[in-house]
Parts: structure tokens; C-alpha cells; sequence
């Protein structure tokens, strides 16, 4: 049999055309087509097919509730990142659209007005975070947006990857008022690697890339009637920032963190589109 021929792809579709859910039947349906060109024109070997089967089995056995080794490929390969370009990014809007990453955790404890989210005992430089949650048509406040907040310490891990730090450090939720602002402090950012010690680092050391992520603080602002802004802040002028890891950072995510005696000081308002309001899926459970 010619499998190279346009018949056998089409037998296979064949196969699978009584999916009655219509979006699915659409995906299953692209992804043949597609996967069947890619192969043709790639040509496998029998062992480079093998290979690729035993690195699924590898990423799914690093995979558990504390990791996904799936995700983390998906946003190296830059997949994660067009996703939410496509589905949320418009021309002319102030602030991006950033991918969830691996490190998103449910139910980060809601924290008074101008708390901090490092415990005390925490090493890093502070800033105090404060801005506007807004809607970006009429540029009215929102009151009661709430902002989600993470991020890595400066030792390159966030909390669950690391014992020393008490449970939710570094992780927070904080309400508007009635002015829609929010105050929140934090770490300066600093740089810090995604994990390598899996299927993916070895792509990444193969392709000799950096592992690094550029210095960030994520955002997710949400209020009902609003699509969900999933964002994060760079500092400007860092240099990581051209070959981020997961292809994220952008001009339009750059904070303009300013030093004040011992600690910075941020100012970044959140446009909110009129739209659905919901979460993303966190990786990480409660
Ligand atoms: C993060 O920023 O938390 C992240 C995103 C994607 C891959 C690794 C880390
Ligand atoms: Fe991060």
C-alpha cells in the first residue's frame, strides 16, 4: 500500500468522520492531515519514531499534580504563548497577554491592601506594586477586580518546588477599591531558569538554548463582565528579554520599576476588555 498517497490519508480521516461534537471532529481532523504531511515529508526512521514514542513516555513520567512536563514543551516550542496571542491579543492594547506557565497554584490566600506577599524571612530586594484596573473602553475603574500574583524567589524557585519557603510565599490575591487600585508588595524580580532536568532540557541543550526566563512577576486580573487579563511584568532593560525561554516578553509587558532608597517602586495600570470573565486552569492544585 502507498501510504505516501493522498488515499491513505483520506481512509484515515475516513476513520474518524462520525465524531459528533463538531469542534473536536474539526481538531481530530487537522491533526491527521497535518501529522500525516509532517511525516511524509520527514520521512522518520524506525528509530526516530521509537525515540519520539519513548520521549512522550519520558514527559509523562516526570508528569504529575506538581508538574507537567507537557505544558512546560508546549511553552518552550512557543505553542502555549501563540495560543493566547490568538485568542486575546488585539492591536493597540497597552498591556499583553502572557501564557499561564507551569506555576500558577489555586486558591493564593487574599491579602490586605499594600501586604506582602515574601514572608519577612525572605531574601530579595522589595517593591511596592501599585495601579488601576480599568476598562479599556471607557477607561472607567473597576471595583473589585481581583489580582492574582506569583512569582519565583530569588533563589529561581516558586514556593511548592522549594521546602525552605512557607506554603503560598511569594503568591497572593488582592481586590480593587473603589477607585479600581490595588497595592501590592513584592520582590524584585529576578531572572530564573525553567526546570531542565527533564525531556525538555534536553531539547533545550540540544537546540543550545538558555533555559532562562527573563525577570517577571505574574498577573491575572479578573472581574465579572471582563475577559481575564493573564499578563506578567519585565524590567526594562533586562537583557534575558530577547530570548526568553517560553517566548513571552514583549514590549507590552515592560515595567518601569523605579528605585527608592532601599526598595523599587512600580506603577502598572490593568486595561480589562469588556467580555466573559473566566479563570484559567491552574497547573498546580490547592
Ligand atoms: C513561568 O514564568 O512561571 C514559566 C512559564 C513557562 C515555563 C516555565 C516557567
Ligand atoms: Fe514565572
Amino acid at each position: 500500500m502507498d501510504t505516501t498517497d493522498k488515499g491513505f490519508t483520506e481512509k484515515v480521516l475516513k476513520a474518524y468522520s462520525n465524531i459528533e461534537d463538531p469542534r473536536l471532529k474539526f481538531i481530530v481532523a487537522l491533526l491527521i492531515k497535518h501529522l500525516h504531511g509532517c511525516v511524509n515529508e520527514m520521512k522518520p526512521t524506525d528509530e526516530e519514531w521509537e525515540f519520539a514514542w519513548d520521549y512522550m513516555r519520558r514527559m509523562a513520567a516526570i508528569t504529575g499534580l506538581e508538574r507537567n512536563e507537557f505544558l512546560l514543551f508546549g511553552d518552550v516550542i512557543g505553542v502555549s504563548q501563540l495560543i493566547e496571542t490568538l485568542n486575546h491579543e488585539e492591536p493597540g492594547q497597552p498591556v499583553g497577554y502572557a501564557l499561564v506557565g507551569p506555576f500558577l497554584r489555586a486558591n493564593a490566600p487574599f491579602r490586605a491592601r499594600g501586604a506582602s506577599i515574601a514572608s519577612d524571612d525572605t531574601a530579595g530586594v522589595r517593591v511596592r506594586i501599585t495601579g488601576r484596573v480599568y476598562d479599556f473602553q471607557n477607561k472607567a475603574p473597576i471595583k473589585g477586580a481581583i489580582l492574582d500574583t506569583w512569582q519565583a524567589a530569588t533563589n529561581g524557585f516558586y514556593e511548592n518546588q522549594d521546602e525552605k519557603q512557607p506554603d503560598y510565599n511569594l503568591r497572593g490575591r488582592f481586590k480593587t477599591d473603589e477607585n479600581g487600585t490595588f497595592e501590592v508588595i513584592g520582590l524584585m524580580p529576578t531572572a530564573y531558569p525553567a526546570p531542565t532536568d527533564g525531556p525538555v532540557g534536553e531539547l533545550l541543550r540540544g537546540a543550545k538554548r538558555s533555559p532562562y526566563r527573563p525577570a517577571h512577576i505574574h498577573f491575572i486580573v479578573s472581574a465579572p463582565g471582563y475577559e481575564t487579563l493573564v499578563t506578567q511584568i519585565f524590567v526594562k532593560g533586562d537583557k534575558r528579554i530577547e530570548d526568553d525561554v517560553v517566548f513571552t516578553a514583549s514590549e507590552n509587558m515592560i515595567g518601569d520599576f523605579q528605585k527608592e532608597g532601599d526598595h523599587f517602586r512600580l506603577t502598572y495600570d490593568c486595561p480589562l476588555k469588556p467580555g466573559v470573565s473566566k479563570m484559567p486552569k491552574a497547573p498546580i492544585p490547592a
